[in-house]
């Protein structure tokens, strides 16, 4: 006993002094980090009193480099003058130089041939990825896996830092709630709750913990605000969304972004509700920069400045960028607005002289929090860059991150996973063996061809006997940027081979869906279904063997209702990046289990379109009585989607036991909720707990449902967990439509499971 007495002493003796010392330790980081902050704003405030107007203008303009092009051709002769403006100072970031060479070009004459020697920041589109691809953002968020995602981002900007790039243009925080929209690819989904988790992680994963790191990246939140509720999901179209859907669906992950220290903003091509994004004084100044006191900047879309003419918002170029910079916008992306005209409306007196310094500090501060200042290239070192690109390591991080993005939509049978040995298996369909598409449409320094074909993936397993047959194209317009009209590949010469491939084999595994240019900026759909002719390829195999499994490999949700009802297999596989086609064959061959659910609710038509979980109710919500037409509802379709959000299979089956809500609510306590989940199948695997509430009354009304905690939860066959979430004020409010927080007292529903459609339900009340 004394002994024991004794232990428990010195414990708390040793506990008093590393608590303190880990207090000590984190106060003297918090200190290092303020005298930083200190140190730059002096220096950042020394070099502004060195700068002429002309050159904190210079700073706010950003040219294209020689890398293609991400946007509308620039107008003629802007681009000769990008020399010319180079060397005056006259410019303060260039977006597409990559390689170390080529960025060491234009950042040499930065630095030695400018009168100040400010060095460029260099932009790019790191997405999902630089010359090594990870899954498109669509798809790594059908992960659920916070860690695999911000390490996915780390990845990419350590293999795009080796490059020379200082800058992502990513996260692309926008939620969308439309498949029409190409653009659903580079998003985290529809949800903002699990949109507003990824936007940290992809934040914390980009600018690591700390950004002078050559292994780091400054990121992008994109694009504020409103671009994903582009109406009919034509992209660049105009937004109209009422302050409840603003506050509450569409601004918290770009909130969530800047509250994990996202360095840069990028503002959006859409107007919205009547104003260009680009010019809208409330979205950037007021809330941005003002209520959420963001200090880093924001830069224009492509063009979006002098677009703002085309929106019937400005009256020519100099009013345009006369709004643009009063509204915020603090850097000039391809519109050369800035360099040609900010200057004489200084001098005019229309635009204040403040507006301009503070821009031009906002982008000093990041170009300092960089580096950029100390080593100019310390970004710039050919050997790092010959080490560095396509190292091992990444592609190890794209496989796994890869395998945790497929989700298995259906599984009658138990089709899947396949026997390793001695099978014969028919692999059909044009995305089979296409080493393209898996990259996606912002594929970057990425080559063509490079990817891990599902039949490359298939036939790593050497057990089974593999037959293949291409069948039919997918259809696809020009395969370049600026895609034109799709084209639709009609031919059916190659069905009669497919045909004959698929009979009497044990298996067929059919890859299809869509071209990686299929999905993307620019490339919005009115079809959801399969392009080409691919559903009737799919049915032409069918008629000769039953046993198809389908690989579906698209930027984004689609209509597949005959597939549903008549497949046995399906899993949907996105386009996963450099090692495709081995996380495929993981999956199929059950080397993984799949954990995976939809980011997006897949609909059974185009018609539902926008079609997502957390809709509000109607006065009118179900079926009054059989023969009653006065509902909310369509007259030859479901309200219900095909597979909902959240929906994800595993080979393996989870049974969720019991809900209990801990306590009712009171202001000064928080809500917890247990749940029991059970793996009852015979395998090992993950799954991923979601927790939703409603808000059953409110004085805004509030979702059917809402996403507000979820856990990755692995369990052994047989085994049991108790799971407990924790609701807080942070998790149960809402704005209102004065756009305040906050908590009110009613009653609430909470209700858990494997998806949207959940299967365990309880409530509790919330007292004040
Ligand atoms: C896109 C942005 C992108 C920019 C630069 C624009 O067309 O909308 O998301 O970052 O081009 O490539």
């Amino acid at each position: 006993m004394r002994y024991i007495i004794k232990i428990l002493v010195y414990t708390f003796i040793i506990c008093l002094f590393t608590c303190k010392e880990n207090n000590n330790n984190v106060l003297a980081v918090n200190e290092d980090k303020n005298r930083l902050s200190n140190d730059i704003e002096n220096k950042v405030n020394n070099l502004l009193n060195k700068m002429t107007l002309e050159e904190k203008i210079g700073q706010m303009n950003q040219y294209n480099g020689f890398w293609d092009l991400t946007g509308p051709k620039p107008k003629e002769g802007a681009a000769a003058k990008k020399y010319e403006h180079l060397r005056k100072g006259y410019v303060g970031s260039m977006l597409n130089v990559r390689g170390v060479k080529e960025v060491m070009s234009v950042q040499k004459i930065a630095v030695e041939e400018t009168r100040l020697g400010i060095p460029l920041i260099i932009g790019f589109d790191v997405i999902h990825g630089y010359e090594t691809l990870s899954p498109i953002p669509l798809a790594e968020s059908a992960s659920w896996d916070l860690e695999a995602i911000k390490k996915s981002a780390a990845m990419a900007a350590e293999e795009a830092a080796a490059a020379g790039i200082n800058w992502t243009f990513a996260p692309m925080v926008d939620v969308s709630r439309d498949a029409r929209w190409g653009r659903v690819m580079e998003g985290a989904g529809e949800d903002t709750y699990l949109g507003s988790k990824i936007a940290v992680a992809r934040v914390q994963g980009f600018q690591g913990e700390d950004l002078s790191s050559y292994k780091s990246l400054a990121a992008c939140a994109k694009h504020f605000a409103a671009y994903g509720f582009a109406e009919s999901g034509r992209d660049y179209n105009t937004a109209d969304v009422g302050t409840s859907t603003l506050n509450n669906v569409i601004l918290p992950p770009f909130k969530a972004a800047k509250e994990a220290g996202v360095r840069t903003f990028m503002n959006s091509f859409n107007e919205l509700n009547g104003i260009p994004a680009t010019g809208d004084k409330y979205l950037q100044r007021d809330v941005l920069k003002g209520q959420w006191n963001f200090n880093g900047f924001i830069v224009s879309d492509w063009g979006s400045i002098t677009e703002m003419i085309a929106h019937g918002h400005a009256k020519d170029g100099k009013h345009a960028a006369e709004l643009a910079v009063k509204a915020g916008s603090d850097m000039d992306m391809e519109s050369y607005l800035y360099v040609e005209e900010l200057a004489k409306l200084v001098k005019e007196g229309k635009v204040e002289e403040a507006l301009i310094t503070d821009a031009a500090r906002r982008i000093l501060r990041v170009k300092f929090e960089l580096g950029l200042f100390d080593d100019p290239y310390k970004y710039l070192n050919e050997q790092r860059e010959k080490e560095i690109i396509g190292h091992q390591k990444f592609h190890e991080a794209s496989l796994d991150i890869a395998t945790k993005s497929i989700v298995l939509l259906k599984n009658e049978n138990n089709l899947l996973p396949l026997k390793k040995e001695g099978q014969n298996i028919a692999v059909i369909g044009a995305l089979a063996n296409d080493k393209t598409s898996p990259l996606g449409s912002w594929r970057i320094a990425a080559k063509d061809s490079t990817a891990v074909s599902v039949l490359e993936g298939l036939k790593n397993y050497q057990g089974n006997t593999i037959y293949y047959a291409k069948g039919a194209d997918v259809s696809i317009g020009k395969q370049e940027f600026a895609t034109e009209i799709e084209v639709n590949n009609n031919d059916k010469s190659g069905f009669e081979e497919a045909i004959n491939v698929a009979k009497n084999k044990d298996a067929v595994i059919m890859v299809l869906g869509e071209h990686g240019y299929q999905s993307g900026e620019g490339r919005s759909r009115t079809q959801l279904g399969l392009p080409g002719v691919q559903q009737e390829l799919l049915e032409a195999v069918y008629k000769v063997n039953k046993n198809i499994i389908l690989v579906l490999n698209n930027g984004r949700p689609l209509a597949i209702n005959w597939a549903d009802k008549h497949i046995p297999s399906i899993i949907e596989a996105w386009q996963l990046g450099s090692q495709s086609g081995n996380a495929i064959a993981k999956i199929l061959y059950g080397d993984y289990n799949p954990s995976a659910k939809l980011p997006m609710s897949f609909p059974r038509s185009v018609g539902q379109v926008p079609i997502y979980y957390n809709y509000k109710n109607t006065g009118r919500p179900t079926l009054p009585a059989p023969d009653v037409v006065f509902w909310s509802h369509y007259q030859d379709e479901a309200n219900t989607p095909l597979y909902p959000f959240g929906h994800g299979l595993s080979y393996t089956n989870f049974k969720y036991e019991t809900i209990s809500v801990q306590n009712s609510y009171s202001t000064s306590g928080n809500v917890e909720v247990l749940i029991k989940l059970t793996n009852t199948g015979t395998l090992k695997g993950k799954e991923v707990v979601q927790l939703y509430i409603q808000d059953t009354y409110a004085s805004v009304t509030r979702p059917v449902k809402e996403l507000k905690g979820f856990q990755l939860v692995e369990l052994e066959p047989g085994e049991s967990k108790n799971i407990t979430f924790t609701l807080t004020d942070k998790e149960l409010g809402f704005y209102n439509n004065q756009g305040i927080y906050i908590v009110e007292p009613g009653d609430f529903k909470v209700f858990a499971g494997g998806s949207s459609n959940t299967v365990l339900e309880s409530k509790f009340e919330i007292v004040k």
